[in-house]
């Protein structure tokens, strides 16, 4: 794998793998020294133009943890302010030399176009309406760390809430929030006993999920953003340091 760009070029046994070696990744986060040397002499580029807690900082994480150099930019306080546009940013921040570079950004599609201006391995890590592959990569490892295969389950074994993104939104979809929150909100009544809830975060408290389910013991929410590192850490590793002798997953595991 070159570049991740959509969840449409993971194969199952890719998938597979980078769940072994996240998995194997977890084990060592347990340790007193998390770091291994994987991508030492390597650089990461995270290059986020749009807010994010969670990808951002679990990329930042993911990356250190594996002794990669990291350069973290950000559209605000950058030349962008300037009206730099994507293109020149990329090919200066490609003089950098970087191994890979994270993308985040409002523009359906950028990654793969960021992909033809720089000679980086390119990790989508959320582009709009479009996708975040890495997002659904660790949400595939969360659900199978808790429920041991993803095989002959059924509807709302696991129910995934999502956020209202007001933000990508040209109408006024809804009457207001609160008739949403009424009409359609998970709380305790609606969540099934046996169901797991998912929710990617940010959560909108009180309108997609009532307080009660998000904190609740069925929410695997803080599951998933740990997962996030060490997803990220194994993603980084297939793109960048896969064909190399370290390998945290023993050959007969990784199928
Ligand atoms: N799930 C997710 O992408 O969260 P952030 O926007 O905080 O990165």
């Amino acid at each position: 794998m070159k570049h991740l760009l959509s969840i449409e070029d993971v194969s199952r046994e890719d998938i597979e793998r980078i769940c072994a070696r996240a998995g194997a990744f977890a084990e060592n986060q347990q340790r007193e020294i998390k770091k291994v040397p994987a991508l030492r002499g390597r650089t990461v580029l995270n290059l986020f133009y749009e807010a994010s807690t969670r990808t951002r900082s679990s990329f930042e994480l993911a990356a250190k943890r594996l002794s990669a150099d990291v350069v973290n930019f950000s559209a605000s306080g950058s030349s962008t302010e300037k009206g730099e546009s994507l293109k020149d940013t990329v090919q200066t921040l490609s003089a950098h030399r970087p191994d890979a570079i994270v993308v985040r950004c409002p523009w359906a599609g950028a990654p793969a176009l960021v992909a033809e201006w720089t000679d980086a391995a390119i990790i989508n890590a959320g582009d709009g309406k479009h996708e975040h592959p890495t997002q659904a990569l660790l949400d595939i490892y969360t659900l199978n760390r808790r429920l041991g295969s993803l095989d002959d389950l059924h509807e709302a074994d696991v129910v995934y809430a999502l956020r209202m993104q007001n933000e990508r939104m040209q109408q006024a979809y809804l009457p207001s929030m609160r008739e949403y929150a009424s009409l359609f909100q998970i709380n305790a009544r609606r969540l099934g006993a046996r169901s797991l809830l998912m929710h990617p975060g940010p959560v909108n408290r009180g309108v997609e999920l009532s307080d009660e389910v998000v904190d609740c013991a069925q929410s695997l929410i803080l599951e998933q953003v740990a997962a996030g590192v060490v997803v990220r850490m194994a993603v980084l590793f297939e793109l960048l340091a896969a064909s190399r002798a370290f390998d945290p997953v023993p050959e007969h595991q990784s199928a």
